[in-house]
């Protein structure tokens, strides 16, 4: 059959790493089935000429023609624009993409040796404060403004699960469950005792040893010492905040891929932003796109292929010579994919 992967740049930068993030799966030629590309609308950009930001022809061509998908990167606003709501955390949700998955990598100088940072943020996709219910009211003390944060035992199982299923697959075969409940003990506490309590029900995660850390003194460890990490699983917020720290390890978070993933559909999409500071200049380091495509084919069953993108990847940031600013380089987007093309 076909392969069909939706494209959906959005805002920014977001606009030049996807077409080099197709550009790297069309470069794996016959090592993938015959593969064509759809561009999908949404974003920021789009709500300001249309007046919606995720328009159903997208949602519907996603669920019903695609088997796998790359999002770009959205610009929000940081002050609340009438009729306007993010359209990842949208998708994430229409399409049930519960689980947000962020491996950080250092690459070592020397392939054979052990590289500084290794590790999988697990992020809970659907819930915690990004449920978005959010109030304003006026009281005695003047404005007031509330959030909701949810966490369900069916959300906390599910990515527990994930993270087992990932941890298992690794060589350390180590968990971590990020959470707070020294302070909130009502919603940590069931993200953490659900999550912990995975093993005794499923005998085949045995081999994996488990620890908890509060999230705050994971943030000072992961910096001290990040080699302690393998697997880490945490509520939405948490690891957005995780992943992107984690990022700054690896020296530019241009360079952080992931997936959103649920049990049926997966979509790549760079952990970095839409970058307004860089965008249209050619600057934006297209290495977590491409390493996003990477991941998407490895979930969609392409292993061959995406270990192919990873390893020329991995040539050029080795090499040096070829790299964006964010790596200290002084090299393009366009150069900087050309070079990974050539080595795919
Ligand atoms: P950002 O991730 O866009 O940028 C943070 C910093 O990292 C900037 O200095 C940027 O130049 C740099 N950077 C990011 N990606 C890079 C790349 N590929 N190459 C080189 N440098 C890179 O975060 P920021 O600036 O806080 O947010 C900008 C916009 O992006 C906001 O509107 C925000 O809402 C949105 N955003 C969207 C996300 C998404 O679509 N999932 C995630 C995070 C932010
Ligand atoms: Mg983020």
């Amino acid at each position: 059959g076909v392969l069909k992967i939706g494209l959906i740049p959005a805002d920014g930068i977001g606009g030049e790493v996807i077409p080099a993030a197709r550009d790297a799966i069309l470069a794996l030629g016959s090592a993938l089935p015959k593969t064509e590309f759809v561009t999908l609308d949404a974003g920021f950009e789009y709500f300001t000429r249309h007046g919606e930001a995720l328009p159903d022809e997208t949602v519907h061509a996603l669920q019903q023609e695609c088997d796998g998908a790359l999002f770009g990167a959205v610009s929000s606003p940081s002050n609340k624009v009438a009729g306007y709501s993010s359209p990842i955390v949208a998708l994430r949700k229409a399409l049930d993409l519960y689980a947000n998955i962020r491996p950080v990598l250092a690459v070592p100088k020397d392939p054979n040796e052990k590289p500084s940072v290794d590790l999988v943020v697990v992020r809970e996709n659907t819930e915690c404060l990004y449920v978005k219910q959010e109030t304003l009211t006026f009281g005695p003390d003047g404005r007031e403004a509330r959030a909701t944060r949810l966490i369900t035992e069916r959300a906390s199982r599910r990515i527990g699960l994930k993270a087992f299923e990932i941890a298992l697959a690794r060589p350390r075969k180590h968990l971590t469950i990020i959470h707070k409940s020294n302070v909130l003990s009502v919603t940590d506490g069931l993200f953490r005792d659900t999550v912990k309590a995975i093993p005794s029900q499923h005998d085949k995660y045995a081999d994996v040893t488990v620890a908890h850390q509060i999230v705050d003194s994971a943030v000072y460890r992961l910096f001290r010492e990040p080699e302690i990490y393998d697997v880490m699983v945490a509520p939405n917020l948490y690891g957005d905040i995780l992943s992107d720290a984690a990022a700054a390890l690896v020296g530019s978070l241009g360079v952080v891929p992931s997936v959103n993933a649920g049990d049926t559909f997966v979509m790549g999409e760079p952990v970095h932003g839409s970058a307004p500071d860089i965008a249209g200049q050619n600057k934006a380091n297209p290495i977590a796109a491409i390493r996003s495509a990477a991941l998407m084919l490895r979930y969609m069953g392409f292993s061959d292929g995406a270990d192919r993108i990873d390893a020329a990847v991995d040539a050029v940031v080795r090499d040096g010579s070829v790299l964006t600013p964010d790596l200290g380089g002084r090299s393009g987007t366009n150069e900087v994919a050309a070079e990974i093309l050539k080595r795919i």
